[in-house]
């Protein structure tokens, strides 16, 4: 039997008390904190809090912690490459891991051309840099991205999210030149309503829409996508779609940027979301799961369109020697065995809160791939209101008896826990999140 979930005091207990009232004397007004989490220490799926509490993590520091928390062959590379060397900046001085890691991103990224890789500290970054490589590439401008999409929070990078108002207001001017449109969001598509099939209405409006009346498709450098939704609700596009979008994106000679930061690295059971549907982006965008919590993404770009010149941009920290030790060790065991894991523990989970959507009406849509599962929370079936309120109320509960979770777009609760999730793992969250749900209703 697990020593987890284990409530010995109320959350937040005293000690963890005490470090949210610090902290909110301190930190800077932005942050969210979705709830009084105070953690001391993890292990696995369990994440043990400053008052001796103990949670099954089901959301894995949003999408982070692939491997769990203190997997063993993880801190062993880190600390060995820590004792080593710290830094010594991988934009002017060589390292074998930076350079091992490059070379194996470069290999298991999707499709058969040859890739060269830049390193990052975070996924906003590797969107920046992305938007100044197509820029660059391309000699064009303009910058196509989706509704409800979230590619980071730094001005390039968050011209193109537009996943909450909050997150524009009060920084403009943005990034000019960046378009949005709708992403293929079956449950609740204008064009495909009560279609059987997805009618492809979002791409038709793309193409005689907005490239026939608003913005010649020539003056396009990139679209951006998120081949999985994530912050926007865990929406899985219909099958063909994305091979869809890379056929319009290849007539017109605009790069596709797969921003891969949250569906990547195996979480959804292959490598990379885009292995699911055989399409090969030009530029292939990862980072959260990448180090198993150590800070780094990469741009992983086609060798034909990495053409700007030594210089022309570098990052002081991107490639830390530690991060990249940590990388290449989360590497080995998602294709070790993680990968496969998220196949058959997400068809466990997604049949789960398929069994939970056929008791709790509240439940409107279940959907996912791998351990990327979202299920929709709606006041009415017919209407299919949002209900945030649901989600938000299961949130708390769930963590105040010991299970971590996390919603996601308006009214959707995310199933993203560590790819080590075990059988057993799998059945008690979905008991808890049942009981919870019960005593909501
Ligand atoms: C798809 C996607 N892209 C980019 C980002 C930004 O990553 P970071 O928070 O590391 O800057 C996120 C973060 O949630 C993401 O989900």
């Amino acid at each position: 039997m697990p020593d987890y979930p284990r409530i010995v005091v109320p959350p937040p207990g005293p000690k963890a008390r005490a470090v949210v009232m610090r902290d909110e004397q301190w930190t800077s007004s932005c942050y969210i904190k979705e709830y009084p989490l105070v953690v001391a220490r993890g292990q696995g799926v369990m994440v043990e809090d400053v008052d001796g509490n103990r949670y099954l993590d089901f959301m894995a520091g949003i999408a982070v912690s692939s491997t769990g928390y203190g997997h063993p062959t993880v801190v062993a590379a880190v600390k060995d490459a820590a004792d080593r060397f710290l830094h010594i900046c991988g934009s002017d001085f060589y390292y074998e891991g930076m350079a091992a890691l490059c070379e194996r991103l470069a290999r298991i990224a999707p499709g058969p051309s040859r890739k060269r890789v830049f390193l990052t500290n975070s996924g906003t970054e590797a969107t920046e840099a992305a938007i100044k490589l197509a820029r660059y590439a391309t000699r064009r401008t303009a910058i196509i991205a989706f509704r409800g999409a979230f590619h980071g929070r730094t001005t390039g990078a968050v011209s193109l999210t537009s996943s909450k108002a909050r997150q524009h207001a009060g920084f403009g001017p943005l990034l000019p030149d960046v378009h949005h449109i709708h992403y293929p969001y079956r449950y609740r598509c204008q064009w495909c309503a009560d279609q059987p099939a997805c009618t492809r209405g979002c791409l038709d409006v793309l193409e005689h829409d907005l490239f026939a009346r608003h913005l010649d498709p020539h003056d396009v450098a990139a679209i951006f996508v998120e081949p999985i939704q994530g912050e926007g609700g865990y929406v899985v596009p219909p099958s063909g779609w994305l091979r869809d979008l890379r056929a319009i994106c290849d007539t017109y000679g605009i790069l596709l940027v797969a921003d891969e930061v949250q569906s990547g690295v195996g979480r959804t059971g292959k490598m990379w979301a885009c292995d699911h549907e055989g399409v090969e982006p030009d530029i292939l965008l990862t980072a959260k799961g990448l180090g198993s919590g150590m800070p780094i993404g990469a741009m992983i770009a086609k060798e034909s369109i990495t053409t700007w010149e030594s210089g022309s941009h570098g990052s002081t920290f991107g490639g830390n020697p530690v991060c990249c030790a940590a990388a290449l060790a989360t590497l080995d065991l998602v294709e070790g065995g993680l990968m496969a894991n998220a196949v058959v523990m997400g068809e466990r989970l997604q049949a789960g809160v398929r069994r939970l959507a056929d008791k709790h009406q509240c439940i409107g849509d279940v959907r996912g791939v791998g351990l990327m599962i979202g299920a929709e929370f709606v006041k009415d079936r017919v209407t299919r209101e949002p209900a945030p309120d649901i989600v938000r109320e299961l949130v708390q509960r769930a963590f105040e008896h010991g299970l971590l979770l996390l919603g996601a777009g308006k009214s959707t609760l995310r199933l993203a826990p560590p790819l080590v999730v075990g059988a057993g793992d799998i059945d008690l969250a979905l008991a808890m999140i049942d009981a919870r749900l019960s005593e909501i209703a």
